[in-house]
C-alpha cells in the first residue's frame, strides 16, 4: 500500500528520499511528501499524483549538508487523495509518516479536539503527532513521550518522526505493518517500508519486528526497544537487486499477492468489522432508507464477487440481489427502479463497461455504490458511495487479493444491512464477525500447500478441458478458479454450477476432461458429491478440493478450515490461485502479463 522512507546523513537529502520513494512507487501510490530537519528547522513538501510533482514542488530545495528527512507515497484509505491529506502529518513542531491503519484514531481524535488540538486533514495518521506533542508537553522527554503515544494506538502501524525539540534523532515504531532500518559504513541510517528502498545504500538492515521501536541518530545508532527494554540489533547484509525486492522475492507478483492476501484482508477488516457489530464510516445511517433491490454490475473477477455475495446479500440482509455482466447491462434497456441499490465492483475504478453502467443508473435517479481498490479513480468519483477494498496496488493481471478483499468487503455489507434491517440477531452477527476474524488465518499460504500444488500441477497440462464445479456460493468460486486458469494457463476452462453438468457439459466426460471440484462440508455436501460421482463414473479425472476424503477422485487437496462456509470459500479460492499459477509456471507462460489481456481495460 503506502511507503516509507527515511534518512540522516550528509547527501543531498531530498534526492535520497525521493529515490528511495521511487522504489516504492511498484506499491501504489496517489499522492506524495517529504518532510527534511536542518540546523533546528524543519521544510515540508506534499504533492497529489506522481513523484514527478513532487520533484516540480521542490526543484529550487538543495538540502546539501547534514541532516535527516522522512518520506512516504500514500495510497488513501482514510481521505481523499489530496495535499492536505498526504503525509507528511506535522504538529506544532513535529512531523510524522505512517502506513497502516490506526483503528481508534476516531476516539483519539475526538479526545485531542476536546483539548483544543486543531486537525488539518481527514486522516488517522494526523492523530499520531498530535498525540506526541501532547505527551511530549506533559513528559519533557521524547522518547517517553513516544513511548506513551504507542501504548494508545491500536491497528496496524509503521512510524517515523521528526520533532524540533530533539533535532538529531528519527523515532521509528513497527507494528503489523513493515519497517527495514539500515546503516552503511559512512554512518548513514536509512528506513524503508520495503528493502527495494535501501537497496545500494545500507549494506546492513534489520528486519524489525511488531512491537519493537526506537530512535536512532549518527552519534547513538540505532537504538532499538520492545516491551519497555532494549533489544539486540540483528543485523543482515543486505543484497538482492530491485526488481527481486519489489516482488518480496517471491517469481511473480501474482504469487506475492497470492501470499499477501493474509495481510490486505486484515486491512480491509479493520476498523470495520468490530466486536459486535460492522461499522463503516463511509456510510450514513440513511444509506439503506427505502432500498428493496440490490442491483450488482461488473466485469471479470469483479464480476464474479458480485455474483458470490448475492448468495450472502439475499440469505444475511434478506434483500434481493441481482448481478449482471457491465457490458451487458448497458444495452439491454434495463428497467431502473429508485428504490434500487446500485452496487459497482471494480478494481481498477476505471473500467468503461463498469463506470458507463454506473452513469445510466446515477442518471436514472438510482442511489450508487462503488466497491472499489483505487481512490479517486472515475468510478470512485462518480459513485454516491464508495467502500474501498485495500488491497493495495495489484499489478499481477489475473486478480487475486482485489477478489479476495472484494468479497471480504462485501461479506460486511451484507451484514451490515442486516444489522440496519435487523434480519439477523445481534448473536448471529457476532458469530459471523468471529468467523470473519479468521479468515487472515484460512488463506495464509502453507509452505506444504504450495510444494503439493506444485507436484499437483504437473499431471494438468494437457487435456480437451477443465470445469471447476461447485454449488452456492462456490459456483461463483468455480468460475473465478475456471477464469485464474484461463488467463494465464490459456488452457480451456469453464465454471459450472455442479448441478448443471448433467443439462449438457456432462456429455464432455472423459479421462481427459479434468474437474476441479469444490466440495465444501459446510454447504450442500452431499449433493455436490453426487453431481462429482457422476462425472466420476464417465471416467473424467478429478482434482477433488475439500475437507473429506473423498474415494472416487484421482486428485485431492486436503482443506482445514470448515467451520464457516466463507472459510472454505477463502481456503479454497486460495488452492485454486496457487493451481493456475502452478500450471502457468510449468507452461512457461509469462504469469503477470498474459498474452492479449489488461489490468485495466478502459475502451468497450
Ligand atoms: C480486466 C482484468 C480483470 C478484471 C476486469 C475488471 O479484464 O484483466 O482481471 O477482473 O478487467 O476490472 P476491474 O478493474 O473493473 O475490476
Amino acid at each position: 500500500m503506502c511507503g516509507i522512507v527515511g534518512y540522516i546523513g550528509e547527501e543531498n537529502i531530498k534526492e535520497v528520499l525521493v529515490d528511495g520513494l521511487r522504489e516504492l512507487e511498484y506499491r501504489g501510490y496517489d499522492s506524495a511528501g517529504i518532510a527534511v530537519l536542518q540546523e533546528n528547522d524543519i521544510q515540508s513538501f506534499k504533492a497529489v499524483g506522481k513523484l514527478k510533482n513532487l520533484e516540480e514542488k521542490t526543484k529550487g530545495f538543495n538540502p546539501h549538508a547534514f541532516g535527516m528527512g522522512i518520506g512516504h507515497t500514500r495510497w488513501a484509505t482514510h481521505g481523499k487523495p489530496t495535499e492536505i491529506n498526504a503525509h507528511p502529518h506535522l504538529g506544532e513542531f513535529s512531523y510524522v509518516v505512517h502506513n497502516g491503519i490506526i483503528e481508534n484514531y476516531q476516539e483519539l481524535k475526538k479526545e485531542l479536539q476536546a483539548e483544543g488540538v486543531h486537525f488539518l486533514s481527514q486522516t488517522d495518521t494526523e492523530v499520531i503527532v498530535h498525540l506526541f506533542e501532547k505527551n511530549y508537553k506533559a513528559i519533557g522527554d521524547p522518547f517517553k513521550a513516544f513511548e506513551a503515544t504507542l501504548e494508545r494506538l491500536e491497528g496496524a502501524f509503521a512510524v517515523l518522526l521528526m520533532t524540533k525539540v530533539d533535532p538529531d534523532r528519527i523515532y521509528f515504531a513497527k507494528h503489523g505493518s513493515p519497517m527495514i532500518v539500515g546503516n552503511n559504513a559512512k554512518g548513514e541510517i536509512f528506513f524503508g517500508s520495503s528493502d527495494a528502498a535501501l537497496i545500494g545504500k545500507a549494506t546492513e538492515v534489520i528486519y524489525l519486528d511488531d512491537g519493537d521501536y526506537g530512535y536512532t541518530s549518527v552519534e547513538e545508532g540505532i537504538k532499538l526497544f520492545h516491551e519497555g527494554t532494549p533489544k539486540a540489533l540483528n543485523k543482515k547484509p543486505l543484497i538482492g537487486d530491485k526488481i527481486s525486492a519489489q516482488k518480496g522475492g517471491f517469481r511473480f507478483f501474482m504469487e506475492k499477492e497470492i501470499y499477501e492476501q493474509s495481510d490486505v484482508i486484515v486491512d480491509t477488516i479493520m476498523g470495520r468489522a468490530l466486536d459486535n457489530e460492522i461499522q463503516f464510516e463511509e456510510l450514513d445511517a440513511h444509506f439503506f432508507d427505502g432500498i428493496d433491490l440490490i442491483q450488482i454490475c461488473a466485469c471479470g473477477t469483479s464480476y464474479n464477487s458480485g455474483l458470490a455475495c448475492s448468495y450472502l446479500f439475499e440469505r444475511q440482509a434478506k434483500i434481493r440481489t441481482q448481478v449482471e455482466i457491465a457490458s451487458e447491462f448497458r444495452y439491454k434497456e434495463p428497467l431502473l427502479d429508485p428504490k434500487t441499490l446500485f452496487v459497482v465492483i471494480s478494481q481498477s475504478g476505471e473500467t468503461a463497461d463498469t463506470l458507463e453502467a454506473l452513469k445510466m443508473a446515477k442518471s436514472a435517479g438510482l442511489k450508487t455504490l462503488a466497491i472499489c481498490n483505487v481512490d479517486n479513480s472515475s468510478i470512485v468519483r462518480e459513485a454516491d458511495y464508495t467502500l474501498l477494498t485495500r488491497a493495495g496496488i495489484e499489478k499481477g493481471v489475473a486478480s487475486t487479493k482485489a477478489f479476495a478483499t472484494q468479497v471480504m468487503v462485501m461479506w460486511m455489507l451484507s451484514l451490515y444491512i442486516a444489522q440496519h434491517k435487523k434480519t439477523m440477531t445481534p448473536e448471529e452477527i457476532a458469530t459471523e464477525i468471529k468467523a470473519i476474524r479468521r479468515i487472515p488465518a484460512a488463506v495464509k499460504v502453507n509452505t506444504r500447500l504450495h510444494e503439493k500444488m506444485k507436484r499437483l500441477s504437473k499431471r494438468y497440462l494437457h487435456g480437451h478441458g477443465f470445469f471447476f464445479i461447485g454449488r452456492d456460493l462456490f459456483y461463483p468460486l468455480a468460475l473465478e478458479g475456471a477464469l485464474k486458469l484461463k488467463e494465464i494457463s490459456y488452457l480451456h476452462a469453464e465454471g459450472y454450477p455442479a448441478g448443471e453438468m448433467k443439462h449438457g457439459p456432462i456429455a464432455l466426460a472423459d479421462a481427459e476432461l479434468f474437474t476441479v471440484a469444490l466440495m465444501p462440508r459446510t454447504v450442500h455436501y452431499d449433493k455436490v458429491k453426487s453431481n462429482v460421482e457422476e462425472l466420476s463414473a464417465r471416467d473424467a479425472t478429478i482434482l477433488a478440493i475439500s475437507p473429506e476424503r473423498f474415494e472416487l477422485c484421482d486428485d485431492y487437496v486436503h482443506t482445514y478450515h470448515s467451520d464457516h462456509p466463507m472459510s472454505e470459500f477463502f481456503e479454497m479460492m486460495v488452492i485454486t490461485q496457487l493451481l493456475a499459477l502452478e500450471v502457468s509456471v510449468r507452461l512457461g507462460n509469462d504469469v503477470d502479463m498474459p498474452r492479449n489481456l489488461a489490468k485495466s481495460v478502459t475502451v468497450e
